[in-house]
């Protein structure tokens, strides 16, 4: 009925939008016509696209202007979203601005071929100090740039409103489409300086259709909260046998941040298999990454069905969790202002105001001051670094809660987060520290060439990532051309999603900055995705890169929460509960060492090459004398043990303990070998303190001798060691409860671990 009275009505030129006549038709069969169309007008929606000047496709050369205020202020910053540094004397102004002495001011847009205009956006400076903006224009039109025509109502030239604040972008739709090469912007008023920032709307004629053929058939549009359910369900209903739907929380206003779960087996954790993650929409305007892992949804679920064997590989060989939305609640905010309408920073923050992606505990600064202590890693580990104690009463995101936990859940071995506004892909670490005397403020991780490589493979996987000559979205190219870098060296950030997941767990995590435009129009979806495809593939497949294997007892049962260290790289990963584990690395030959509780550890010689494929390197480890012991000693009541050679065993220990302060096992710092001595001295009496107090609760047979030196050294240095160990770390890592568990044991272990239990080697 309502198209039937549509046609019947003759609707005067309206701006080219299918929502909005089929809403502006429904408005007229009301009764209240005139005002009800006035609404419509003012609320519709453009259907032509954006020509791209915030996507950067409209190149700086197709940019001019009559004049600029200083070499910063050009009319190639006069983008839409464009960021300034808020530094006058820079090259990177945030906005176009006027030569104040000029009489006639323009901003001009070559579309390099005749299109339909539609319309204008403009937005003001981007500034801390500034309030700079246009707030009335006209508009003109030209075919060769030099005859122009002003926009007339059809009584005098149209004067458009402008802007009221220098962020909130304004749109002006004119009444009919423009056929025009060339489109100008002529300010007529402004408040302080004369700047500006604008996107410009417009359709492609007909006779020019160079929009690309997607090569695949998906659903190229922007889903919101609902969309989002119904796709992934829909996905879901067309692949039930490699797909399952989960959710890994509830977003402060109740939304659910769902998962989809790709593999041959979903919903458990194949030993063996190592799992893989896409997060996106951390940050909800940054919304490309959500429609992007979408779109990998059904691109993997597609050709999983048709038998695409890379597909088929991917998806058995690994365990992919897609997350589109993180942040759900500020999404659904962006998305309501469209996708040119919400100014560069609405939807960034959670409904509580926080930032997600630099909202997790700073893991660096209990290393980092830990390593300066010598401290690494006998006390505290240079891996899975416990969260601070008091860290959950703190300021600390419902999602960012959320997204923690699941990454305790799941052994993830490697993943990225999808953001926006750039066109690079960083890598930890993201924190940098307060420079010291001879120490820059910038650290490497112990895998930095590893990450290097990482990012490298989705950077030149990408389509247009490395093409970086035309610089970057706001400034210099900062890649050098390689599209890469490291996050501290560029925005350095605390408390970061990427630093905590590497010291927190064993998931290597980087960010991908996926375009200037941090939410770009529909339009631009499917060059988006033919640019990201293969770089979202290969990817997830350098989680094959390096070694993994499965660690078990000398009876086949599996060890988990092993620690897994390779030589020269001070960050070890741990086994999973099927005591499988993977350790990204280089191909190179590595040594790598496997240690468990109670268990003596073991070295191999493990080679990764440069086929794809992680080399296999397991582990087969025996049960520790001391492990032994103590059952014996449990089984007795822990009442004195009368064997001769139990006793025997309990003289070496002593002996070699004796023995170990002398021993440098830290060649790499010979300037702290003293510290570091005194260090274990003080330590080593502790335990035996603690032995004593041990042996004469109980233990009246053991040897007099033991008892007789502990005494003695210990009186002589015991009193300035006290105070030392009771400084800020003390509290979260107590040193003596961490070695009391098996005091002699973990001696044993950090001093002369050779001595006692020589290595097992082999040669893969
Ligand atoms: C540009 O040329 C087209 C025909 O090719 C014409 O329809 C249009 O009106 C011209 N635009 C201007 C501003 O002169
Ligand atoms: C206009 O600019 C002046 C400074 O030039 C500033 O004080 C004022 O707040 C601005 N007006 C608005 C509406 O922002
Ligand atoms: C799912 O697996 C079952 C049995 O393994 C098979 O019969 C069925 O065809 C599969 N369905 C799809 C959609 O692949
Ligand atoms: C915060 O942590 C402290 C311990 O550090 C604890 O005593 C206190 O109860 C916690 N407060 C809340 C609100 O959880
Ligand atoms: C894992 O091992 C560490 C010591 O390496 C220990 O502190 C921790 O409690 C263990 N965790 C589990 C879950 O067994």
């Amino acid at each position: 009925e309502e198209e039937e009275r549509r046609k019947q009505i003759s609707v005067p030129a309206e701006p080219k939008s299918k929502r909005v006549s089929l809403f502006c038709s429904l408005c007229l069969s009301a009764k209240f016509v005139t005002q009800i169309f006035l609404v419509c007008a003012l609320i519709s929606l453009p259907e032509c696209p954006p020509l791209g000047l915030e996507s950067h496709r409209v190149e700086d050369d197709q940019l001019l202007a009559s004049s600029q205020s200083h070499h910063g202020f050009s009319a190639q910053r006069g983008r839409l979203n464009m960021q300034g540094s808020d530094n006058d004397e820079d090259l990177y102004g945030g906005a176009w601005c006027a030569e104040s002495e000029e009489r006639d001011h323009w901003f001009q847009v070559d579309a390099r071929r005749e299109v339909e205009f539609t319309g204008v956006i403009t937005q003001g400076r981007n500034s801390e100090l500034h309030e700079d903006f246009v707030s009335s224009y006209f508009v003109a039109f030209s075919n060769d740039s030099s005859d122009w025509t002003l926009l007339h109502d059809g009584y005098a030239e149209w004067l458009f409103y402008g802007n009221v604040d220098k962020e909130t972008p304004v749109m002006s739709q004119f009444a009919t489409p423009v056929v025009a090469r060339y489109i100008r912007i002529l300010p007529q008023s402004w408040n302080g300086s004369l700047c500006l920032r604008a996107e410009i709307l417009a359709c492609q004629l007909p006779s020019y259709e160079n929009e690309v053929n997607p090569s695949d058939d998906l659903d190229f549009r922007h889903h919101n909260y609902k969309e989002m359910r119904q796709m992934m369900k829909v996905i879901n209903e067309e692949c039930p046998n490699i797909t399952r739907i989960y959710n890994i929380g509830k977003s402060y206003q109740g939304l659910k941040m769902y998962a989809m779960e790709i593999s041959d087996n979903p919903g458990e954790h194949e030993p063996g298999e190592p799992e893989f993650r896409y997060t996106a929409g951390l940050h909800g305007n940054e919304a490309l990454g959500r429609e992007l892992l979408l779109l990998l949804m059904q691109f993997l679920c597609k050709e999983y069905n048709d038998d695409n064997p890379r597909v088929r590989r991917l998806v058995d060989g690994v365990r992919i969790h897609l997350v589109p939305s993180l942040n759900p609640d500020a999404y659904e905010l962006a998305y309501e202002m469209g996708s040119e309408m919400g100014n560069w920073a609405l939807g960034h923050w959670t409904e509580e105001g926080y930032d997600i992606f630099q909202n997790f505990p700073d893991l660096n600064s209990i290393l980092w001051g830990a390593e300066d202590r010598g401290w690494v890693p006998r006390i505290v580990p240079n891996h899975h670094i416990p969260l601070p104690e008091n860290f959950f009463n703190g300021s600390l995101a419902v999602e960012t809660k959320a997204v923690i936990s699941w990454m305790d859940r799941n052994p993830f071995v490697l993943g990225a987060n999808l953001q926006g506004g750039e066109k690079l892909v960083t890598y930890p670490f993201d924190m940098q520290r307060p420079p010291r005397q001879n120490e820059g403020a910038l650290r490497e991780t112990p895998d930095d060439a590893m990450f290097r490589w990482l990012a490298m493979s989705y950077a030149h996987s990408h389509l247009t990532m490395t093409e970086t000559y035309r610089g970057s979205c706001h400034g210099d190219d900062i890649t050098g051309g390689q599209g890469i870098t490291n996050r501290a060296s560029w925005k350095p950030v605390v408390g970061s999603m990427n630093d905590f997941s590497y010291l927190h767990t064993n998931c290597f995590e980087l960010s991908i900055f996926l375009g200037c435009d941090k939410f770009p129009h529909e339009s631009e979806l499917p060059l988006e995705w033919e640019n990201n495809r293969e770089a979202l593939l290969s990817f997830i497949e350098q989680v094959h890169r390096g070694i993994k294997g499965i660690v078990r007892d000398v009876d086949g049962n599996p060890l988990p929460n092993a620690t897994i260290s390779v030589e020269g790289i001070r960050h070890d990963v741990k086994t999973a509960v099927g005591g499988d584990y993977w350790r990204l690395l280089n191909p190179g030959e590595y040594k790598v060492t496997a240690k468990a509780d109670g268990y003596t550890p073991q070295t191999r010689l493990c080679m990764v090459g440069y086929d794809s494929g992680a080399t296999p390197c397991s582990f087969t480890l025996t049960k520790s004398n001391w492990d032994r012991i103590k059952h014996i000693m449990a089984l007795h009541g822990k009442r004195p043990i009368r064997l001769i050679t139990k006793v025997n065993v309990v003289k070496t220990t002593a002996a070699s303990t004796v023995a170990a302060p002398s021993i440098d096992t830290e060649p790499e710092n010979p300037a702290n070998t003293h510290n570091i001595a005194r260090r274990r001295r003080l330590r080593l009496m502790r335990l035996r303190r603690l032995r004593l107090q041990r042996l004469r609760a109980g233990l009246r047979t053991t040897p007099a001798t033991t008892v007789t030196t502990t005494t003695t050294t210990a009186s002589t240095t015991l009193p300035p060691e006290t105070k030392r160990t009771t400084s800020w770390y003390d509290s979260w890592f107590p040193v003596d409860e961490w070695s009391t568990e098996n005091p002699f044991d973990s001696v044993v272990f950090e001093a002369v671990p050779t001595q006692d239990y020589p290595f097992e080697y082999t040669i893969d």
